[in-house]
């Protein structure tokens, strides 16, 4: 982890400022390719007088407790971990963070260093890499640490410019919250050996997710150009601190244009498991468009969604039968506060699995009906 003090000396490093914060990671030489590598980043050590824009001090404390909690374990972790704010132990992250509370900033260095070196003395001896491969999952905490390292250096600093969209349309951006994503992944049963496709996927943020808490091969489909471009940044930085972690995640694409015309989207599903559409503005025709997108879906393939995509009171007769919703069995769901990006109450959504067997039972009794009249 690289530091740079930013300006004068010291004393103003934890103060608020209005400067913009930090010399960016840079990607290894060739950003096209696979496996982009962060080679260094350098932080200016200020803090911005939002107390939602992203502070490197805490940036790098969350990091140190996170390698500690979950990429060490006892004793390897006691000489981060122990010590409370109460107690005066001498635990190196706990002394990170009293530097920071007391803007300390040169005995914040000194603690950084300490803990730079004993992780690098982890790093040779390849207690960090044993640890990971014995890791069955990522747990959750470290997972959303890793997603949120990403977009905070590459969408959050633009993204105002992902409401540049037309009002009162299917562009009409926000996202789902990792909190809420990680339970949708749960339930449905996403895995290493499973296909997540995201339809309409902004800048890939669960798309990530997907491919990084479950192992599954994820892939996302994006028709505007704002969001494309903060996605193109998020999937490299994504990337390349992946490597930097030493975690590998599952295979992951995000495509640009229309989901209704990509060839390598209608291939996707397939073979997906899992389809995902925050359809919660998208307008009845692109909503209709995607039920017959859905056709190629295989049997027990799950569609979640934030506006259902069968009627309420459906029910199969000799007239609809043909409807794509007769193959689909949904069931209502709740999601709580802290969901979703565009507001901080609940909400309903939608599971949709493809269930071939209600047409055929109708299909059956029809025939045996038609037979004794
Ligand atoms: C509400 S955002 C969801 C972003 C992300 N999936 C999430 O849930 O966090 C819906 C996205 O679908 C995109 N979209 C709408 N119609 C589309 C189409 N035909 N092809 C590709 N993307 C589309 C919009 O531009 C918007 O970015």
């Amino acid at each position: 982890m690289g530091m740079k003090e930013g300006g004068k000396g010291p004393s103003r490093i934890f103060r608020k400022s209005d400067q913009k914060l930090l010399s960016r990671g840079t990607l290894s030489s060739d950003p096209k390719s696979k496996s982009p590598k962060l080679t260094a980043f350098r932080y200016e050590l200020v803090r911005l007088a939002e107390p939602d824009e992203f502070s490197p001090d805490l940036d790098i404390l969350n990091t140190a407790e996170h390698v500690a909690k979950y990429l060490l374990t006892p004793p390897e972790s006691d000489e981060l971990l122990t010590g409370t704010l109460s107690s005066n132990s001498s635990g190196i992250v706990y002394n990170m963070r009293r530097a920071i509370r007391n803007e300390k900033a040169q005995d914040f260095l000194d603690h950084l260093n300490k803990y730079n070196n004993l992780i690098a003395r982890y790093r040779r001896d390849g207690t960090i890499k044993a640890n990971i491969a014995r890791m069955k999952t990522l747990p959750f905490p470290l997972v959303e640490h890793i997603l949120s390292q990403a977009y905070a250096r590459t969408v959050a600093p633009e993204v105002e410019s992902l409401k540049d969209y037309e009002a009162f349309t299917s562009n009409v951006y926000g996202e789902l919250l990792p909190n809420f994503t990680t339970k949708l992944f749960k339930e449905s049963g996403l895995g290493p050996d499973k296909v997540f496709v995201d339809l309409g996927s902004g800048t890939g943020n669960v798309v990530l997710h997907a491919a990084l808490e479950t192992g599954c091969e994820a892939y996302g489909c994006e028709i505007m150009k704002n969001a494309t471009r903060l996605a193109d940044k998020q999937k490299m930085e994504f990337a390349a601190r992946c490597r930097m972690w030493g975690i590998n995640p599952g295979k992951f694409r995000l495509e640009k244009g229309d989901f209704l015309e990509s060839a390598r989207i209608a291939e996707a599903l397939k073979r997906a498991d899992v389809v995902l559409v925050n359809n919660y503005v998208f307008d009845s025709e692109l909503n209709q468009r995607l039920l017959n997108l859905f056709l190629d879906l295989k049997e027990g393939a799950q569609i979640l969604s934030l506006k259902p995509f069968v009627p309420t009171n459906h029910v199969i007769t000799t007239r609809n039968a043909e409807n794509p919703v007769s193959r689909l069995r949904v069931e209502e769901k709740e999601y709580f506060s802290g969901s979703v990006s565009w507001t901080d109450t609940g909400g309903k959504y939608y599971v949709q699995t493809v269930d071939g067997s209600m047409l055929r039972e109708f299909l059956a009794s029809d025939r045996s009906d038609r037979r004794r009249r």
